[in-house]
């Protein structure tokens, strides 16, 4: 029998799928290379279902022998080690990111004589109209949760953004552009103090109780599904604390970072600036033990802020603080900074590489914003919170026409500057 190699995401199944299947069963013994989250991640949104989950669906379809792994979105490592004597792929690939990808296939499979079958697209059946239908279906706590570990598995970077309110959750939820690697947009969202703080005209000082904090939450959890990381101050008491994650995991929120500060907290961002106390190491790797033991699921993350950098305490600081979070069972540890340039971020990155148990790194740059993603990524970093650019963005807009209307006596001047009414009405369409 001849060997046939068909590589697909299989996230989710359709006729189309089937048919390529069966015309590839025609050709010989069909191996399916299911693609990991890893290589669907490096082009478009994480799928739907786990790679276990779909590789279990296309072994059980009639007409494939074997399911193996396809890491890559290049389906060339694949082929050099299977050798098959065709590919079986849809017409669909001519155009668009898999261009290059097809290319790549017709020349590898010259080189043992294997050939490319295209069967041509099938009609009537749109996978992002699919994709779309999938995404209102919506989630769950269960898949929403365990998104961020899938995620920081999956991506080199996984980008996160503040979202303050269920508009701009809408906004992360909904915003992508298209780039030449494929589509890009944010993969999770921050439920930030400062800017949950901010929006309610209060102080970033642990002045909002959890449950005004939770109310935000909620108002996102209901309208995006992508994961939520949330910013927990403190963890406020070690005894309060354990409630706090309870709460938070069983909502569906993927992860709580708290900071190593202890009495009144005040934003990072301030520094010294402001009288604020670290926390000592025995007392922050009690809280983290005890997060740990509140949780109930595997997937639940307690992520380790560790502010000595904040505080003028330096780098060596950093760096034993880090070791000892580990240590205690944290899963994941955030490095801040409020230096204008990354220097002492990468300084840090560099040498935290070298710890043997290292876990999934997280940083802010807020101040140090000249440095792009694929440099943190290269850096080790695991994940990167844009921590307050929305609403930083949004008060000045509302600035300008509040002070346009005072000052025209009448809002027409701020016109240019704002949506139509009718943009506003439709913005948020109701369900059918
Ligand atoms: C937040 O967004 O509230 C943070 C990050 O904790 S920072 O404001 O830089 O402290
Ligand atoms: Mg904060």
């Amino acid at each position: 029998m001849k060997k046939v190699y068909v590589g697909m995401s299989a996230d989710i199944i359709h006729p189309g799928h089937l048919n390529i299947i069966a015309r590839a069963a025609e050709y010989g013994n069909v191996c399916v290379g299911v693609l990991t989250d890893q290589a669907i991640a490096s082009y478009k949104r994480l799928p739907y279902l786990s790679y276990e989950q779909r590789s279990t669906i296309v072994r059980a379809l009639k007409g494939v022998k074997e399911v193996i792994p396809q890491e890559t979105l290049d389906y060339r490592p694949n082929l050099r080690a299977l050798k098959p004597d065709f590919v079986v792929h849809g017409d669909d690939w001519k155009e668009g990111v898999q261009k290059d990808t097809r290319q790549q296939v017709i020349d590898t499979l010259a080189g043992w004589g294997g050939q490319l079958i295209e069967v041509p697209y099938t009609q009537g059946i749109s996978s992002s109209r699919l994709n779309r239908a999938i995404r209102e279906l919506g989630t769950t706590p269960d898949l929403r949760r365990a998104a961020l570990r899938r995620l920081i598995h999956a991506k080199p970077i996984v980008r996160i953004s503040e979202a303050h309110n269920g508009l701009s959750g809408l906004i992360i939820e909904h915003t992508r552009i298209s780039s030449p690697a494929g589509i890009r947009e944010f993969d999770g969202m921050w439920a930030s103090s400062l800017t949950d703080s901010t929006v309610r005209g209060k102080p970033d000082i642990e002045a909002l109780d959890i449950s005004s904090r939770l109310v935000n939450v909620n108002d996102l959890l209901e309208v995006t599904t992508k994961p939520i990381i949330f910013d927990g101050d403190t963890g406020g008491k070690t005894e309060h604390f354990i409630y706090t994650v309870r709460t938070l995991e069983r909502l569906g929120v993927s992860a709580v970072i708290i900071e190593d500060k202890v009495g009144l907290k005040m934003n990072s961002l301030f520094g010294n600036e402001v009288k604020q106390q670290q926390d000592s190491i025995s007392n922050f790797t009690a809280k983290i033990q005890a997060g740990k033991r509140a949780q109930i699921t595997q997937d639940f993350m307690v992520i380790a802020r560790i502010e000595s950098l904040i505080l003028g305490a330096g780098i060596q600081d950093a760096l034993s603080r880090a070791q000892a979070y580990m240590e205690s069972g944290c899963d994941g540890i955030m490095i801040h900074s409020k230096q204008p340039d990354p220097g002492e971020i990468l300084q840090f990155c560099d040498r935290y590489n070298s710890f043997p148990n290292r876990v999934p790194l997280v940083v802010v740059p807020s101040t140090f914003d000249s440095i792009y993603e694929d440099e943190l990524a290269q850096a080790g970093v695991s994940v990167v919170i844009y921590a307050n650019q929305l609403l930083r963005s949004a008060y000045p807009a509302m600035l300008k026409t509040a002070r346009s209307i005072l000052k025209h006596g009448r809002a027409l001047e701020a016109g240019p500057d704002m949506m139509s009414v009718k943009e506003i009405i439709n913005l948020i369409p109701e369900k059918e």
